[in-house]
Order: structure tokens, then sequence, then C-alpha cells
């Protein structure tokens, strides 16, 4: 039966490194002789700009009768204007919220090429390897009410809330990943001052009773925050809330050496997924060719592994990019040094990662 992968390229880099993570998946399939169909859609700015909203009707309903769902970055200048009542970032927020993907997964892992492209020293980066889980449908980004500056005078509101099941089934899932690796998990939370975060904690440790192989412990986020700089190596799992996971795997990126190797799976309870780079659509190199492709093509291989049970070719997608890096190719991001070293723009790198993978496949 023929799977469908909806493609949603967004703005600024988005269209450039979905291009190039979608050349690669056609590649693998193929290889593979897999019967896979591409739709494009649109959403944030560019959907703003054709039909009004960041979220057009037919977009949901196209990523809900997919397999799977790519996605590029939404926003930019252009729609940054604060009295708008629509931004891009809604798309984006709304899509997730739409598919029900309550889990985001954004592995943080040095390839070892880029050691030294970490303004970190190399000790301190050399055994990262964690995930961080990030609860992505509910928390600060969707609690109400909310309400804008001028719905009632002053006053505006935001607001952080969270149902027990909500906070069960992305801890539930953060459990089963860290059992498939280090048996360690870390709840981040801000428990000394907001109740949303008591609750979670004693979720955590309820759930926990089901994991009894998995070692937990807590961690404020303000003390997460400085403990991911001065001993990364100490994380293997880590689940938090939207907007502290948010924050926290930005600051993370900085030790794989960019924010444009850092991919993402967005996931619910069964296979259906949305897969995304972690980065935004970077309005400062957009259209210059310069954008790192590979957080996108590494959420390609997600895409394969999660979505469309070819976990093998996932994996040779991922060789190509160790490859590619050992070959000294980068992209102007990734501040490598040496002789050996080769700088190129955004189709370059996904020509030499092709080329790789088909090396791998013969
Ligand atoms: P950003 O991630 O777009 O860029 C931050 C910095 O990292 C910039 O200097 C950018 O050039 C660089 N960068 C990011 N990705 C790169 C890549 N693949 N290759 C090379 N360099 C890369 O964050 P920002 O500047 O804070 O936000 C810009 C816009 O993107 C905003 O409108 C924001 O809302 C949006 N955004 C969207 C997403 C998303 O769609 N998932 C994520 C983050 C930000
Ligand atoms: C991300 C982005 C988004 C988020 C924005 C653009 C809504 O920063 O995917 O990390 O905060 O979730
Ligand atoms: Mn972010």
């Amino acid at each position: 039966m023929t799977k469908t992968i909806t493609v949603l390229p967004g703005d600024g880099i988005g269209p450039e490194v979905t291009g190039s993570a979608v050349r690669v998946l056609k590649r693998v399939f193929e290889k593979n002789a897999c019967d896979v169909q591409f739709v494009e859609k649109r959403i944030g700015g560019a959907a703003i700009d054709t039909d009004g909203t960041p979220l057009p009707r037919d977009t949901v309903e196209q990523c809900a009768a997919s397999d799977a769902v790519l996605l590029g970055a939404v926003g930019g200048p252009k729609w940054d204007n604060q009295s708008m009542r629509v931004r891009p970032e809604q798309g984006l927020l709304g899509i997730r919220k739409a598919l029900g993907l309550f889990a985001n997964l954004r592995p943080v892992k040095a390839f070892a090429p880029l050691i030294g492209a970490s303004p970190l020293k190399s000790q301190y980066v050399e055994n990262v390897d964690f995930v961080i889980v990030r609860e992505l449908t509910g928390g600060l980004y969707f609690g109400k009410p909310s309400e804008r500056r001028g719905d009632h005078g002053e006053k505006v509101v935001d607001t952080l809330a969270y149902s027990v099941g909500e906070i069960e089934r992305v801890v539930e899932k953060a459990f089963r990943l860290a059992e498939r690796r280090k048996k360690k998990l870390t709840s981040v939370d801000k428990a000394n001052v907001l109740e949303s975060s008591r609750v979670w904690r004693e979720v955590v440790n309820e759930v926990s009773h089901r994991h009894p192989e998995v070692a937990v412990s807590h961690l404020l986020v303000d003390s997460a925050a400085m403990q991911l700089i001065v001993n990364p190596g100490q994380f293997d799992v880590i689940v938090t809330e939207n907007m502290f996971g948010d924050i926290l795997s930005d600051e993370a990126s900085v030790m794989t050496g960019s924010l444009g190797m850092l991919p993402s799976a967005s996931l619910r309870k069964d296979k259906v997924g949305l897969y995304e780079p972690v980065h935004g659509s970077a309005p400062d190199i957009a259209g210059q060719g310069k954008a790192n492709p590979l957080a996108a093509i590494l959420s390609a291989a997600f895409l394969l592994r999660y979505s469309l049970d070819m976990d093998h070719e996932a994996g040779f997608i991922e060789k190509a990019v160790l490859q590619v890096l050992e070959r000294g190719y980068h992209t102007a991001d990734l501040k490598v040094a040496g002789e050996q070293t080769k700088l190129v723009n955004t189709t370059e790198m996904t020509d030499r990662v092709i080329a790789i993978l088909d090396e791998i496949f013969t």
C-alpha cells in the first residue's frame, strides 16, 4: 500500500532544508523500491500570505490522513508585528495539537568530527548522549485562560495547565525510552514555585513504580540549565514541560556544534509522527544557500525509524551524515578547523550525503 508523507516546508530556510531531506528520502525509497508519495502543503507565514491563516484546513486534513509529516520551520520578520492576531507559530502549535503529538524527542549527541566545533571544552562534549523528551501539546503554550493585552484593560494572561493524564502519558514514554537506553531519567521542573510542577513530580514518582529498573532524579529547571553546561555527560533521558524543553534543547544544541545539527521527532501512541529540525526559519541566512540541512536530514531518518519501520535505512542516513562530517564537509554554521575541511552550501552538502548513501547502498 502506498505510504504518504506530507511535507510542510514553511518559511525562511524551511523550504531549503525540507528540500534536502526529501531528496535524501527519495533516494532511500528508490533504492528500496518503496511505494511512497510526497504531498506538499502550506503552513506558517507562507499560509498566512495565501490563505489568511497559518494552518489551513486542508493542511490539517492532509496531515491527518498521512503516515508521517516532515516540517521545515515557520516564522520570520514579515509576520513578526506584535499587534498581529495571526502568527506563523500558531500554525506549528496547531498542527502538533491537531495530530495529538504529545511527546517531542530531541536527541543530543555530538558527532565525533564536531566535538571541536562546540564552544564548550571537548572534555564536556565528548560523552554527551542524551534525549530531551519535551511535552508538546500542553503546559504554558496551551493553557487556558490566555488573554491578550487589551482584552481586559492592561492585563495579560498565560496559563500553565496540565491534566494528570497529559503528564502521565509523556512521562511513561520517557521511562520506556530510558529502559532502552542507560536507564536513567531526569525529570526537570520548577516544583519550588509551580503547583503544576509539584503534580508533575508526583506523577513521575508514581509512574516510576512501573519501571523499577530506571533510576529517577528530579532537577529544578534553573539548576538543570546550569548542569547541562557543567556536566552534560550525566544525562540520559530528560523529561520536562513544553516551554522548559524548548529552552533547554536550544541550549543543549550548542554541544553538537550547531543548532543546525539537532533533529526531532514528535510522536503519539501510534506510529504517525511529525519530524522537524529543532531550529527555526533562520531569517538571517534564508535564501542564501547557507542553511545546514543535516538537522532536517536526521529528522528524515527519524521519520523512517518511527513511522515507516525502516530502522536499517534510518541508520544508513545517520552513517552518511557522520561520514560527510568525517570527510570534512561543513556548512558555515559548523566551526570546524583543519586543512581537510571543505565549506559547502546547502545543496552541495545534500549532494555529498546522497553520494555517500549511494556508496553505503552498493
Ligand atoms: P532560529 O533557530 O531560526 O535561528 C537562530 C540562529 O541559528 C540564527 O543565527 C540562524 O541563522 C542559526 N541557524 C538556525 N538553523 C540553522 C541551520 N539549519 N543552519 C545554519 N544556521 C542555522 O531562531 P530565531 O532566529 O530565534 O527565530 C527565527 C524565526 O524562526 C522566528 O520567527 C521563530 O518564531 C521561528 N522559529 C521556528 C521554529 C520552528 O518552526 N520549529 C523553531 C524556532 C524558531
Ligand atoms: C521549536 C520552536 C517553536 C516552539 C516555536 C516556533 C513555536 O521554538 O519548535 O522549538 O517553541 O515549540
Ligand atoms: Mn524552540
